[in-house]
């Protein structure tokens, strides 16, 4: 495979996996993906952005080859340290000697769990950094979060190209390479953004008002077709989907508070209502009640995305939660965690750890967790009911502001 011309003295020397199919365990890549790295000619040498996964570093290899000497490589930049992309760093800064590594400050913390050999020349870049080469600015954007702390951007000023990293990412194959001449990658779009990019909204809200200050004809992310058919378009999508509350647009000022119960007996779902009660006494939230056994996931999901504030009830069988219950929970790794507030409470009979153990992992999540566990033990009586009220209402107060001291 040859390099491909991306715009005058632009090559595309990133590579084709046609054959994966699950992708950082997470995702499922039914179109295989693709590894996109770019090189700059230059009369005043060469800049190469990003490389690709290691087992394809040969091909990479000799795509460059066929372009430069490595001696006249001036810079690599590196906008995200994901193996997908620095896989073949290493042996690029060992060939490369006259290469100056351009990176973040956060990159320059973690790369040396990288690169383990050799002398790094490097230079950490962000916002407003921007270096000339051969009649060619090119700028820095710090764009951290997108998806690791460390990712940053670039925009090729003359070219009016964005390197977006993963931002704008699909894990899509096809050879043919730019969003106007490859099949329908609608889907593939979205997906790489739900699993990748959902969990940092705000950080992509943050790279597009900085993307928006740019004048960009052309995204070359590192996944995927190279969009060169209607940017704005793919920037308005991701800014849609980051700022959406909900497919109703949220609940105005309310906040919205979420019960999931799991019951075998009724007990944690009477617990559940009366719960439910109780936070319904307090102004200005929205409370909802659902069956966890029998929602989908991807409804956990949403909901669990628009919730201010998330119960969730748990008999404790065997001595556990049940597997919903946990399943719910790990939903978390695809939103932002921030910002949540949670609480635990089940029905038991002899034992009871499973509340605790719910409680202990929403603290693993950095919810906040003001409330000790609601435990009953068995049918819950008259007063018992009247108790899980209380901690309902308790909850929606401090849902609407009411100072708790918690311990850390
Ligand atoms: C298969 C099974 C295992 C159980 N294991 C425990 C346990 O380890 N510890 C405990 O406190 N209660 C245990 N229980 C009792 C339940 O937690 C108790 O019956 C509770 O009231 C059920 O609430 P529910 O009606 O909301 O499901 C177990 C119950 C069942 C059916
Ligand atoms: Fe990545
Ligand atoms: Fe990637």
């Amino acid at each position: 495979m040859k390099p491909i011309l991306v715009k005058k003295d632009l090559y595309f020397v990133g590579v084709f996996d046609p054959d994966i199919r699950t992708f950082d365990i997470i995702m499922k890549t039914a179109n295989g993906s693709s590894y996109n790295a770019y090189l700059l000619k230059t009369d005043d040498g060469v800049v190469v952005f990003d490389g690709v996964k290691e087992e394809f570093g040969e091909e990479y290899f000799s795509k460059i080859e066929s372009l430069c000497d490595y001696d006249e490589i001036k810079y690599i930049i590196v906008h995200h340290l994901e193996p997908d992309h620095s896989g073949t760093l290493p042996i690029l800064i060992s060939k490369a000697k006259n290469a100056k590594v351009m990176m973040s400050p956060q990159a320059n913390l973690m790369i040396k769990a990288v690169v383990h050999s050799g002398e790094i020349q490097f230079e950490t870049v962000w916002s407003g950094k921007s270096i000339q080469i051969g009649g060619k600015t090119i700028k820095f954007l710090s764009t951290p979060y997108l998806h690791w702390p460390e990712t940053i951007s670039s925009v090729l000023v003359e070219d009016k190209v964005l390197f977006s990293g993963d931002v704008f990412g699909s894990h899509y194959f096809d050879k043919k390479l730019f969003d106007d001449l490859v099949g329908d990658f609608d889907y593939a779009f979205k997906y790489y953004y739900d699993h990748i990019m959902r969990p940092f909204k705000r950080h992509v809200l943050n790279a597009l008002r900085l993307y928006e200050g740019e004048n960009i004809e052309l995204i070359a992310p590192l996944h995927g077709p190279i969009i060169r058919q209607n940017p704005i378009k793919y920037i308005n999508l991701y800014k849609s989907w980051s700022e959406q509350k909900g497919i109703f647009g949220g609940k105005g000022d309310k906040k919205t508070i979420s019960i999931f119960y799991l019951t075998s007996y009724k007990n944690t779902k009477d617990m559940a209502e009366s719960i439910e009660l109780g936070c319904e006494s307090e102004p200005k939230v929205v409370v909802n009640v659902y069956d966890l056994a029998s929602l989908e996931e991807n409804n956990v999901l949403n909901l669990l995305e628009e919730s201010d504030g998330i119960l969730i009830g748990t008999p404790t069988i065997n001595g556990d939660a049940p597997k919903p219950a946990w399943d719910a929970l790990s939903c978390m790794m695809l939103l932002e965690k921030t910002g949540k507030t949670g609480g635990a409470f089940g029905s038991y009979g002899w034992s009871g750890e499973a509340p605790n153990m719910i409680n202990d992992r929403m603290k693993a999540l950095k919810f906040r967790v003001p409330l000790e566990p609601l435990k009953i033990k068995l049918i819950p009586t008259k007063d018992e009911l009247d108790k899980a009220y209380l901690f309902g209402k308790e909850f929606a107060q401090i849902i609407n502001g009411k100072m708790v001291e918690m311990e850390i």
